[in-house]
């Protein structure tokens, strides 16, 4: 394999990478070579089992706990971490604020602030902190992980999410333009229904079945067919501002 294909000595940070799909991309990048930057704001705890998880499995990686909310922190942590290995080469934006987690004490106003602030600008900032950095080396592969939902008529509770997602695409577009003279390619994955721990423990074995029947090809992805995509998406130098649909054929309905 070459360089580009195993991404030996390239840095790869991805956001929310404690559980779910983040973990599993975590794991396929430190599986083809890279250092990996295992991110999450809380579950510190899950983010160092992923760590140890790569290791055993021989490839490196370290926690990177920030808010990536938050402004300042962004800008503190970032350029700390640049500063010390000089680059953040591969960028995944995967954290998310799981739509099925608000409380009764979030108002609508506040709920959609929340979720913007996360799944958007928590997108946004990161780019910008890395930018420079890639721009410098001429070369950067950033990929922001949407979802089916940011196409769909969203039912009301939804409404923040799938906005939250559709903006991603906009994100997309505007620094694959910027980044293209730079040899930085910007794409969106935007995965249907996945089978991450978080919806095998949400959903009953009835709404399962009634979730997945809504997909042509009958199931749900799993973590790693996802994470495969996000690699290979990351593998071209020659895809840059476009959408990777992979939904099962949940557009075609049934
Ligand atoms: N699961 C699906 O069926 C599905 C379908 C389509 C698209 N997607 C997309 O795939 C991605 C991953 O989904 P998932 O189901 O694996 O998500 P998840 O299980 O809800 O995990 C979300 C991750 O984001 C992290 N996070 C939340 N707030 C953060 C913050 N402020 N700063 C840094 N990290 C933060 C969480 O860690 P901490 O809370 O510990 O910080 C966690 O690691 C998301 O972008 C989602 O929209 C998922």
């Amino acid at each position: 394999m070459s360089a580009i294909e195993t991404f030996n000595g390239k840095n790869a940070l991805i956001t929310g990478a404690s559980q779910g799909l983040g973990e599993a991309i975590a794991k396929s990048f430190a599986e083809a070579g890279a250092f990996v930057f295992v991110n999450c704001a809380h579950g510190v705890d899950n983010a160092k089992r992923v760590v140890t998880e790569i290791e055993s499995a021989g490839g490196r990686a370290e926690v990177f706990q920030c808010n990536i909310a938050d402004e300042a922190e962004v800008n503190a942590k970032f350029s700390a971490l640049i500063s010390r290995c000089g680059s953040i080469d591969i960028l995944v934006n995967n954290a998310r604020l799981d739509p099925y987690k608000r409380t009764e004490k979030d108002t609508d106003g506040e709920w959609f602030d929340k979720t913007l602030a996360i799944n958007l600008k928590g997108a946004y900032l990161p780019i910008l902190a890395v930018l420079d950095a890639m721009k410098k080396k001429r070369w950067g592969r950033i990929i922001n992980v949407s979802s089916v939902w940011a196409y769909w008529a969203a039912t009301p509770k939804m409404i923040p999410y799938s906005v939250s997602k559709a903006g991603m695409h906009a994100l997309t577009r505007a620094f694959a333009r910027e980044g293209a003279p730079f040899n930085i390619s910007v794409n969106t994955v935007a995965p249907g229904l996945i089978m991450t721990e978080n919806i095998s423990n949400r959903l009953t074995a009835e709404q399962l079945k009634a979730e997945t029947a809504t997909v042509p090809l009958g199931r749900g992805a799993t973590p790693e067919e996802i994470a495969q995509i996000i690699l290979d998406t990351a593998r071209s130098g020659f895809i840059t501002g476009e959408t990777i649909n992979a939904n099962g054929g949940a557009y075609m309905g049934l």
